[in-house]
């Protein structure tokens, strides 16, 4: 009855240059090794059957992906789902549940986002559990994390009482969400913060097959539709005129948003999103110069830098504080504190190529 679905479209740009178009983060290897994505099916796989994973991705990258996958484990390349354009999360996740609730209506899912890491994979399984004991009564169980800044670039879920008061067993790790806010401004981030009583998401989400369409259908009915269609048509590639028929949007604002049945996990596992050069600096180990090195690399005399080589040698002589990440084709040169305005670089960069 365990399932899971990892998503794995979608493309970022905070990553430039390594990250483009065709190269979006979850294909990439951030921490050594193999990539986010590699590294989020090697999680799962000690409690899930690799006949039950299934992973959705755009028509894009469907080669790469499944090539990743059969280097994990052969049986994980087969159940690719290939999607004509990107329409955010929810379609994607609707269109794998309604297929697994074809054959297993009452199926335990976890749905797993491919764009972070986690160092406790121990942790992460318990959670899982926990997570399933509460989808059992008819919860969207998320993963909370506990916020060390007040980032706007997740959802936050407030924690209220026990789920299951005076009982024993995973379930008791379970709290009830009280409020879910996908991305809130600053400020109101700040008051969460200071409030306490909020977690992260951390992109991941556990239901019964049968309630979140159930749900689904209250609150989308033009993605439960579509699902359901998908899923009988049963083909792995999805056709553009059906799928574009879709809206664009993501089961944060388009389902955890509006309903209440959703409880949280409380998790503490390593957790980091890797969203950004300097949150890459802050996760890697540094040298004695404190300089995070990847690669080719010689820094003299050189300070506090991320120092990142795809290809060939990057030579520092006497800098300070900055991020220099080379590649094939193009080099970013910018001070580690100016990582966060790299959209505006990127954009800068479309519109001259
Ligand atoms: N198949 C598919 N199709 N996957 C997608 C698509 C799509 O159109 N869009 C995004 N994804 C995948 C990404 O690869 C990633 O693994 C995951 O879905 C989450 O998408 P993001 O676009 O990275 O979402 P986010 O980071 O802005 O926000 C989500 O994750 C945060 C934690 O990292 C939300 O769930 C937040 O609430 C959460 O805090
Ligand atoms: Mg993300």
């Amino acid at each position: 009855k365990r399932y899971a679905v990892v998503l794995a479209g979608g493309s970022g740009t905070r990553l430039w240059p390594l990250s483009r178009a065709n190269k979006p983060k979850q294909l990439l290897c951030l921490n050594g090794g193999e990539s986010l994505l590699q590294q989020t099916l090697r999680r799962l796989l000690p409690m899930v059957d690799p006949a039950h994973v299934l992973t959705v991705t755009s028509n894009e990258y469907r080669f790469e992906v499944a090539g990743q996958l059969h280097a994990v484990h052969p049986g994980l390349a087969c159940a690719v789902l290939a999607e004509p354009m990107g329409r955010n999360t929810l379609p994607a996740i609707a269109w794998a549940c309604a297929r697994i609730a074809q054959q297993t209506p009452d199926a335990l899912v976890g749905v797993f986002s491919s764009d972070h890491a986690v160092a406790d994979g121990q942790a992460f399984l318990q959670a899982w559990e926990a997570a399933e004991a509460a989808a059992e009564r008819g919860y969207l169980t998320l993963f909370g994390m506990k916020p060390s800044a007040p980032a706007t670039g997740y959802g936050y879920i407030q924690a209220g009482p026990p789920l299951a008061a005076g009982e024993n067993g995973p379930i008791a790790k379970v709290q009830k969400a009280t409020r879910f806010v996908e991305k809130p401004d600053l400020e109101t981030a700040r008051q969460y913060l200071e409030q306490g009583d909020y977690f992260w998401n951390g992109g991941m989400f556990v239901f019964r097959a049968d309630r979140f369409l159930e749900l689904l259908q209250r609150h989308q009915p033009l993605v439960y539709e579509t699902a359901q269609q998908l899923a009988v048509e049963g083909g792995m590639s999805a056709p553009a005129e059906l799928y574009g028929a879709m809206p664009d949007v993501s089961i944060d604002y388009g389902l955890l948003e509006l309903t209440p049945d959703v409880a949280v996990v409380p998790v503490d596992m390593g957790w980091s999103d890797l969203g950004s050069w300097e949150a890459i600096y802050q996760q890697r180990d540094k040298d004695e110069q404190n300089n995070m090195v990847q690669g080719d690399v010689l820094a003299l005399d050189s300070r506090d830098n991320l120092l990142w080589s795809e290809h060939g040698l990057v030579a520092t002589l006497g800098i300070e504080g900055l991020a220099v990440v080379q590649t094939r084709d193009a080099t970013l040169v910018c001070p580690r504190e100016r990582v966060q305005d790299l959209k505006q670089l990127v954009a800068a960069v479309k519109e001259r190529h």
